[in-house]
């Protein structure tokens, strides 16, 4: 049991906390209010939609939003799928939502049936970000055009819907929060690696996580939690903090080719479920590298695939 448990990862324990979340009606939100285009909202959106959202739901044979499988689910668990975010009348679940209940799900992580759906909650996702990436996904741009179809049907197993006993609950619906003042490096670092979620793998474990503190995380940033690769092999998630045995010595220009390429500085490639954030801007990539570098170094040696 004791190996099986080290296997519940990430999405595994993100995916049982969804189907437990099941179980409960939360009430929806009342809210009408509608998503506008500004100057750059675009763009900025699409920067986002790609960056955040697209971590699991773009698939890169189709190069839309029309969902794929989460792939490093461990098997006994069953098989979850992300849903089509395409303008598809039949298929696509955008289409469906209001723009406030998109907000709503982000915010709350309760979708529009009342359902607790965890996968998504950014609780502190500034509002005109959520804007934005609501125009983008109203816009269109070639990767949001209509897929008629899904990626497939979530089925968990028994062990998939039991496997964990723990209780997750909606956070409360906030309104007015503010973006991070873009040229303070370290804010702007530090809003990314939470709306971007490199924390939630980047830590100590899934349940140490704090969505509305990320900071306080246990192990914040130190890595050592486990994923599977494509292959099924083990990976752990590196140290990020600037210790020798984290990434003390890498230049932002290290940093910028591992998270844009996926390429390690000795030229070594990163293995999934770590990927290539090629729609960060280096401007991003450096904020959130001098963001790190201004952490405490934390030691923690983990162990690099073979
Ligand atoms: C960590 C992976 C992940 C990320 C990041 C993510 N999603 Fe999802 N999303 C999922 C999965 C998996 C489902 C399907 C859940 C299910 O079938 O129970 C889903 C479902 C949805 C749904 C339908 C919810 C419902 O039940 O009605 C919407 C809408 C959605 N995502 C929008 C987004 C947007 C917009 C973003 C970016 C801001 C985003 N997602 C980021 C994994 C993710
Ligand atoms: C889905 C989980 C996941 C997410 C999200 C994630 N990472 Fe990773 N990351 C990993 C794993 C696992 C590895 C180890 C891969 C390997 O060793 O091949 C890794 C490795 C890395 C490395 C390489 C360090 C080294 O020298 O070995 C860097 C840099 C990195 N991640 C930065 C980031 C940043 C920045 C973000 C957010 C923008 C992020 N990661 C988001 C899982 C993730």
């Amino acid at each position: 049991m004791q190996g099986r448990k080290a296997n519940i990862i990430f999405f595994s324990i993100l995916g049982s906390l969804g189907i437990l979340g099941c179980i409960s009606h939360y009430s929806t939100t009342t809210e009408t209010a509608k998503s506008r285009e500004y100057e750059n909202s675009f763009e900025r959106g699409k920067n986002l939609a790609f960056n955040i959202c697209g971590q699991c739901h773009y698939d890169e044979g189709t190069q839309r939003f029309m969902g794929k499988e989460m792939k490093d689910l461990p098997g006994f668990m069953g098989k979850v799928f992300s849903t089509n975010l395409t303008h598809s009348d039949s298929f696509g679940v955008l289409e469906k939502y209001s723009d406030a209940e998109l907000a709503y799900l982000l915010k709350t992580g309760i979708n529009r049936e009342g359902k607790y759906v965890p996968w998504m909650i950014r609780p502190n996702l500034a509002d005109t970000d959520i804007n934005d990436i609501t125009v983008y996904f109203r816009s269109n741009d070639t990767a949001v055009l209509a897929v008629d179809k899904v990626a497939g049907k979530t089925e968990l197993s028994f062990a998939g819907k039991m496997g964990t006993k723990i209780e997750g609950k909606p956070l409360p619906f906030k309104k007015g929060i503010l973006p991070p003042n873009e040229k303070d490096s370290i804010a702007y670092g530090r809003y990314l690696i939470d709306n971007l979620a490199c924390y939630h793998c980047h830590s100590k474990s899934i349940l140490g996580l704090d969505y509305e503190k990320p900071e306080t995380s246990k192990g914040y940033m130190a890595g050592g939690m486990k994923f599977k690769n494509k292959e099924g092999k083990i990976v752990i998630a590196a140290n990020l903090t600037p210790d020798k045995t984290g990434i003390e010595s890498y230049t932002h220009f290290d940093f910028r080719k591992a998270v844009q390429d996926g390429v390690r500085p000795n030229g070594s490639k990163l293995n999934y479920p770590m990927q290539k954030f090629r729609h960060l801007t280096s401007k991003q990539s450096d904020a959130i590298y001098y963001y790190l570098q201004s952490l405490e170094p934390v030691k923690n040696k983990v162990k690099r695939p073979s």
